[in-house]
């Protein structure tokens, strides 16, 4: 039995009001809050980047673990700080973990995060006593005044995979679906993101239609097995398009979506998180849910644009609610800082220097790493002085 053994997320302490951005844009509030289905968004200061929001959602996965267990870290991202130098070894470092392990980046778009899972139960698989850390942050940009720019948002989930899961169980049956396709995407000489965004939902759904055959295939379970679902969001309603595509490609009457609203919870606050939407959904499921879904099977779909998707499912192991931080997430989010639009604006348009000087940068509110500033063009990283809770006001 391979599987999840602890989970936590991380996002920013800074956010924005959906209400507040829609009039902003002179939109109907119920386009963004109801249409989209986001409530907040939140929003990454200048002195956050994947890394430091990976190692605060890692601090927080690895509190009393033996770290010199931890032989790998898998980061996902699209949202990177090096064409080089893997984000997971800044993280490596701010962790303090065994010089021994071995770190790599992953990419695809926001299946990077699925991918990365995989590939952590392959490795656990060939060497049960190990434990993988996966990480998968992302920080999604699309631009002021676009159509994508409500489905922005930032956050880092991080998790330990192992044969000893207390989470969920993974199981191995999985359906891949890969095309070659301009969906989204975005070019090494770009802040922000490019994105035909009607096709990349539909691009959405064929690969989810296309794993879910394929995960047919491969010996997967029947859909009446299958108890809750987890899909990627890169904005809450698209779990409602999936869920009813997903049933009517299964060829089973299609149940009532309000479901899926334990999964969504935490992603109406943060937004898109690209490839850690998927995980922070599961963090929701399982924290949220009322009930104990102890021995349930779970569905889960990663999608990632350009474009690679997945299907695969998992079982909830008893007494997974002694493992989880529900007390820790919740206060991350209702602690939060709201910012006016011009606040947001005006972080979202602040760069760091390209030219190799010397900036060293305000401390901002947030978990206990931040980037502290950059000089002769490397990031400089460490331990805020001040932590969560206190508000600043400004990003
Ligand atoms: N009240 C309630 N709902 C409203 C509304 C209102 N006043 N106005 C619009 N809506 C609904 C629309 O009907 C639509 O829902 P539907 O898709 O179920 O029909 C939804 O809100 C979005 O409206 P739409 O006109 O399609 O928005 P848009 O053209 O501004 O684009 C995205 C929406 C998601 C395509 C855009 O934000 C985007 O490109 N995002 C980035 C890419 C992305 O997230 N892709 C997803 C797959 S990876």
């Amino acid at each position: 039995m391979i599987g999840i053994e602890r989970i936590s997320f991380y996002t920013p302490a800074y956010a924005i009001d959906m209400r507040a951005l829609a009039k902003a844009r002179g939109v109907d509030p119920a386009k963004y809050c109801v249409g989209i289905g986001q409530d907040t968004m939140a929003v990454a200061p200048i002195d956050e980047d994947v890394v430091s929001m990976a190692a605060n959602a890692a601090q927080q996965c690895l509190e009393g673990l033996d770290k010199t267990t931890v032989d790998t870290v898998i980061f996902a991202t699209e949202t990177g700080v090096d064409q080089s130098k893997a984000a997971g070894v800044y993280v490596h470092s701010l962790l303090g973990l065994p010089g021994s392990c071995q770190v790599y980046e992953m990419k695809q778009a926001c299946c990077g995060g699925s991918l990365a899972l995989h590939a952590a139960l392959d490795r656990v698989a060939r060497r049960p006593e190990k434990q993988v850390l996966v990480i998968a942050a992302d920080v999604a940009r699309y631009g002021l005044g676009t159509a994508g720019e409500p489905t922005q948002g930032a956050g880092a989930v991080a998790f330990v995979v192992s044969a000893q899961p207390r989470i969920i169980e993974i199981f191995p049956q999985t359906g891949y679906f890969t095309q070659d396709v301009m969906d989204f995407w975005r070019p090494n000489y770009m802040e922000e993101a490019l994105v035909d965004g009607k096709f990349s939902v539909r691009m959405y759904l064929r690969a989810l239609e296309s794993c879910w055959h394929a995960y047919a295939a491969d010996g997967g379970l029947p859909i009446q097995d299958l108890d809750r679902f987890c899909y990627h969001q890169p904005f809450t309603t698209m779990a409602y398009k999936a869920h009813r595509r997903l049933f009517t490609v299964a060829d089973v009457e299609v149940p009532d979506v309000d479901v899926l609203a334990p999964s969504l919870r935490y992603n109406r606050l943060i937004g898109n998180t690209y490839g850690a939407s998927l995980f922070i959904s599961l963090c929701s499921l399982l924290e949220q849910t009322p009930v104990d879904m102890a021995g349930e099977h779970v569905g889960l779909f990663g999608y990632g644009s350009g474009c690679v998707g997945t299907f695969y499912a998992g079982r909830v192991i008893r007494n997974y609610r002694a493992h989880l931080k529900r007390e820790e997430h919740e206060c991350l989010l209702a602690n939060r800082c709201l910012l006016s639009i011009s606040e947001y604006e005006a972080a979202f348009r602040r760069r760091l220097p390209i030219d190799g000087s010397m900036q060293v940068l305000e401390e901002s509110c947030g978990g206990p790493f931040h980037l502290e500033g950059i000089e002769n063009h490397k990031r400089i990283y460490g331990r805020r002085r001040r932590e969560a809770g206190a508000n600043l006001g400004v990003a």
